[in-house]
Parts: structure tokens; sequence; C-alpha cells
């Protein structure tokens, strides 16, 4: 069989550095256990369309592995040029850079996996880490002392507390409901939740949160938003400009979800406005981000590249659930049904909507 695993742009220094795939190839040894099975493994890049590596190998791909870090944006079109795919595997959680639409309606014979709650801990982690960024003021109070200024006040006239605040997560799944574990001893003045799926009370309980059911009250109550759900057809543009407009004036939004949940131009506004006292997060779309994206240079943002999920605890634990997947399909036993989002072309995760 033919496996490709696709490393961004520089690939090769990502190796060096032990960095995301890199990771799976040198501690696990990757190319030499598929090799002495008689594979064939190739890593190779995603660069811009027109030089593409990947392009030249999907004809005669069987097995493709991917990262959401700086992922292969697997359209339509490249997917029918994939003919022998059978098996994507996404090092990591989330798989949108697939369309999983087309695979659903065109791809019977594809299988999309991930490595679920690999990286789901580094993430709430830096979700609070984005909560305190904002609510802190901490990049401009940073920037004072590094341009050898000192002007308390400039800084604390935008600067408060966690305590006695509403705080609420769109999506209360791994990461969701870690963040709200992570958050309870701050005493908020209340968490909730917005998510399809209730918790089990007991889990509720453990937490303090209350689920919301209606999206509106959810917005107009929050202080604060983080966003902890999957991007697919629901979720994309989910925080338009309608949505931004419902939030509480003054209120902050934390997305380490997916870029395109959010509206890129509809945030700059509300956020240049003041509506949105800031924005974080570390996820974009495209990724990487231009150069000339405008969340960049927004004002109250805390933004970073997507790395959230990728810190080197992380890599370790989504190295070794790729190559048991890898495992598990050459040995013809069952996947850990968690890491199933498409089994066969039918979408089979309940985390990309409810089922009818
Ligand atoms: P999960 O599957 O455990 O939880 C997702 C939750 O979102 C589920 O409870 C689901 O019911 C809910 N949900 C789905 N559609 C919704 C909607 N329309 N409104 C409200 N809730 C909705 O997934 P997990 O592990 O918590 O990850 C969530 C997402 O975070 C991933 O899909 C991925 O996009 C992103 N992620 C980002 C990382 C990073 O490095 N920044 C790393 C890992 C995940």
């Amino acid at each position: 069989m033919k496996i490709v695993a696709v490393l961004y742009p520089g690939g090769q220094a990502a190796k060096e550095q032990s960095a995301m795939l890199g990771c799976v190839e040198n501690e696990l040894g990757l190319r030499e256990w598929l090799e002495s099975k008689g594979h064939t493994y190739v890593v190779t890049d995603d660069k811009e369309p027109s030089d593409s590596e990947l392009d030249k190998h999907l004809p005669d791909t069987d097995i493709l592995i991917t990262t959401p870090f700086h992922p292969a944006y697997m359209n339509g079109e490249r997917l029918e040029k994939a003919k022998k795919l059978k098996l994507a595997i996404t090092a990591g959680v989330g798989s949108d850079h697939y369309d999983l639409e087309h695979i659903h309606k065109h791809k019977p014979d594809l299988s999309v996996l991930e490595v679920t709650g690999s990286n789901v801990v580094s993430v709430a982690e830096h979700v609070l880490m984005s909560i305190l960024v904002l609510i802190k003021n901490f990049v401009p109070a940073h920037a004072q002392i590094t341009n050898g200024e000192w002007n308390v006040a400039n800084v604390a006239m935008r600067t408060y507390d966690l305590e006695d605040k509403v705080v609420g997560t769109v999506g209360a799944g791994r990461i969701g409901f870690r963040v709200l574990q992570r958050l309870l001893p701050f005493q908020c003045k209340e968490l909730v939740y917005f998510d399809y799926q209730s918790l089990a009370p007991e889990r509720e309980k453990e937490v303090g949160a209350k689920r919301v059911e209606s999206f509106d009250e959810f917005l107009s109550k929050c202080d604060i938003i983080t966003i902890n759900c999957p991007l697919y057809e629901r979720t994309r543009g989910l925080f338009n400009e309608q949505a931004l407009s419902k939030m509480k004036k003054g209120a902050y939004l934390v997305n380490t979800a997916r870029g395109a949940i959010v509206d890129r131009d509809a945030l700059v506004k509300a956020v240049n406005s003041g509506h949105i006292a800031g924005y974080a997060g570390d996820v974009w779309y495209p990724q990487p981000a231009p150069k000339d994206h405008p969340w960049r240079y927004m004002p109250n943002n805390g933004m970073t590249p997507h790395y959230s999920g990728t810190s080197l605890d992380a890599q370790k634990r989504y190295a070794l659930g790729t190559k048991e997947i890898l495992e598990a399909f050459f040995n013809d036993k069952p996947f850990r049904p968690e890491d199933v989002i498409v089994r066969a072309g039918a979408i089979a995760s309940a985390s990309y909507g409810e089922k009818k």
C-alpha cells in the first residue's frame, strides 16, 4: 500500500524539530515500521495547488495522514483524484479539512478517522490562558515592558477579574467540558453551555454548569464565550454579524475550534467598534494565515498560530494514536469507535450534527 503523510511547506524542518508528524516518524519509527511491512511511505508538502506534491501522489494513495495544524484542504476535486484512497487519518482532532459532504455523497469506500481526545487537555489549557490574556489585558501590558514603558493606568483601564462573570461554551464535549472544569475554581457568576447534546446530570453537577437551549439567550447572557464545537455545515459562520451583535456589549470571544466558525470581516467590525472587547484563539481560515489576514492586526486580539493542540505532550498522544489506527487497519481489527468520523462514506460521529 502507499501511505502518504502531508507535512507543511518546510516539512523537513518540521521533522528535524520533531514537530507534528515529524514526531510520529521520529518517535515511533513510522517509516521503518511501514517499510518493513512492504508498504511505500511518502512524506510530502501541500504547497500552492500549482506546485502541489500532494496532488501528484493522490491518484495512487491508499492511506493519507494529515494534521489540522497545516491542513491539506481535501476538497471534492482532490478527493476525486484520490481514486484508491480508503483511509484518511487526522493526526489530531478535527477533520473539517476534508469535504465530509462530498465523501458522504461520492466516496462510499473512504473512512476518516482522528485521534479523539489526544489533545483536548492541551486545548482546554490554552482556552483558559486566552480568557485570562484577554480580560487581564496582558498583550499590551507586556508590550509596555518590552518597549521600555510604564503606564499602569493605561493598561488597568481595560482589566477585569474572571470572578463573578458569566462564561459560556459552545459545545460541551471533550474540550468544552474540560474548560468548564478548569473554570470552576475561578468562582464565576454562572457557567453555561450551548450544545444539542446535554451533559449527563452528574457531569453538569460536577462543573456546576447549566445548558441554555436558545442560542440568542446564550449569546446575550455571557460575558465571555469560548467556542469548542467542530466545523461543519451547521457551524460554518455561526458567529456571523447577527450573532456577534447579539452578544453582550463588551463581551469577549475565544475560539480555538476552527477559524471559519467566526465570520472574518464581521468580527473585525465588531472588535473595531468595541462591541466585542477582545478576541483570542489560534485557529484561522485558511491556514497558514496569510500575512494580510485582518485578525492579525485588529485591536485587542490574543491570536497565535494554530498550536494549542500540538504541545509536545499532545504530539506523543496523537502520534501513538495514528500508529494504532494504522495497526487496526492493517490487521482488520475494529477501530476505537470514538475515532471514527466517517465510516465507509457515512458520518459516524455524534458531534457533527444531531441525528434526525
Ligand atoms: P467533541 O466531539 O468531544 O465535542 C464537540 C461538541 O460540540 C459535542 O458535544 C457536540 O454535540 C457539540 N456541537 C456540535 N455541533 C454543535 C452546534 N451546532 N452547536 C453547539 N454544539 C455543537 O470534540 P472536542 O474534542 O471537544 O473538539 C471540538 C473541536 O475543537 C474539534 O472538532 C476541533 O475542531 C477543535 N480542536 C482544536 C484544536 C486546536 O489545536 N486548536 C485541537 C483539538 C480540537
